[in-house]
C-alpha cells in the first residue's frame, strides 16, 4: 500500500541526492532556485492545476468495512505509467517523465458498483478525460489479496480501463454480499420479489428489473431513468438488455401496486 506522501518521496530524494555528497553546499545554493522549474514540470506536483474533474464522485457506499478504504489512494506502476487509484474517488494515471507536457489525466470518477449474481463485483470510474468523443471510465475488480495495492492494468477497449484491486476486505465468501448491505426496507422488498419469483408471478427479466431498482434505492448503482442518452461504450450486453428490461419492470412494478 502507498499512501499519498508516498508518490512524493522518490522526487523528494532524487532532490535530495542531487545536493547532498560532496558538492552539498553548491547544492544547498541551488535548492532555492530549483523548485521553480522542478514544480512546474512534474506531473504529480503539478496535478491539482491540471486534472480538472468533470463530475464529483458519488457517495460512499456498498459493505461497511470498504468504507474504511474512502480516502485512501493506491498507485500502480506499469511500464512508463503509474496509476493512482483512490476508492471512492477517482483514478488518475501519470506518465513517469520529466519532460514538461508529461501526460497525466483522469481515468474516471468513482460512480457506481457493477452488481453480479447479487454479489459486489466492481467498482466504475466513470466520466474521465475526453477521449475521441467519449470520456475515459475504469472499472476496478475487487479480488482477495495479502495486501490492498493494485495488480493488473489492461485496455480492453479503447479508453476503458480495467484494474484489478487486491485487498484482504474482500476474501470472505460473504465479504462481498449485496443482501445484508440493504436496509430493512429494501431487504423486506428483496424478500416479496423473491416470493413473486418462486411462484411464477413475474419474469425472469422483471425480476431482474425489480432488483436494480432496489440497488438503485440503495445507491449502489446510478439512476437509468434520468440518463438521457445511453452510452453505449459504456455499457456491456447485459448492462443494455438490463436497461430495457428496466422499462418492463417499471411497468410491472407500477401495475402492481396501483
Ligand atoms: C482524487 O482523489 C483524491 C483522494 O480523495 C483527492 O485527494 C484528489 O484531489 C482527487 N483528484 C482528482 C483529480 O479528482
Ligand atoms: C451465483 O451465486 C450462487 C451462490 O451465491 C452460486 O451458487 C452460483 O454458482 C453463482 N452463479 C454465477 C453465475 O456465478
Amino acid at each position: 500500500m502507498v499512501d499519498r506522501a508516498g508518490l512524493f518521496l522518490p522526487w523528494f530524494i532524487l532532490v535530495k541526492m542531487s545536493i547532498l555528497g560532496p558538492y552539498s553546499f553548491a547544492g544547498k545554493m541551488k535548492i532555492v532556485e530549483e523548485p521553480n522549474t522542478f514544480g512546474l514540470n512534474n506531473p504529480f506536483l503539478a496535478q491539482g492545476s491540471r486534472l480538472q474533474p468533470k463530475v464529483t464522485p458519488g457517495p460512499v457506499s456498498g459493505p461497511a468495512h470498504l468504507r474504511r478504504l474512502a480516502g485512501k489512494c493506491f498507485s500502480y506502476i506499469e511500464s512508463t505509467y503509474k496509476y493512482e487509484f483512490c476508492p471512492f474517488h477517482n483514478i488518475t494515471q501519470h506518465e513517469q517523465s520529466f519532460r514538461w507536457n508529461a501526460y497525466s489525466g483522469i481515468l474516471g470518477i468513482w460512480q457506481e458498483w457493477e452488481i453480479v449474481n447479487n454479489t459486489f463485483l466492481a467498482m466504475w470510474m466513470r466520466e474521465g478525460d475526453a477521449c475521441g468523443n467519449k470520456n475515459r471510465q475504469t472499472k476496478v475488480i475487487l479480488t482477495c489479496g495479502g495486501s490492498s495495492k493494485l495488480a493488473q492494468v489492461s485496455e480492453p477497449t479503447t479508453c476503458v480501463y480495467s484494474l484489478s484491486f487486491e485487498t484482504p476486505l474482500v476474501c470472505h465468501p460473504h465479504s462481498l454480499l449485496v443482501y445484508p448491505t440493504l436496509s430493512d426496507k429494501l431487504q423486506i422488498e428483496w424478500d416479496e420479489i423473491e416470493q413473486a419469483r418462486y411462484e411464477n408471478l413475474i419474469t425472469e427479466q422483471g425480476y431482474n428489473n425489480l432488483l436494480r431498482d432496489i440497488f438503485e434505492d440503495a445507491g449502489f448503482l446510478k439512476s437509468q431513468k434520468v440518463k438521457e442518452k445511453p452510452d453505449i461504450t459504456t455499457t456491456s450486453k447485459t448492462h443494455d438488455s438490463l436497461q430495457k428490461c428496466n422499462e418492463v419492470g417499471s411497468l410491472e412494478r407500477i401495475q402492481n401496486h396501483s
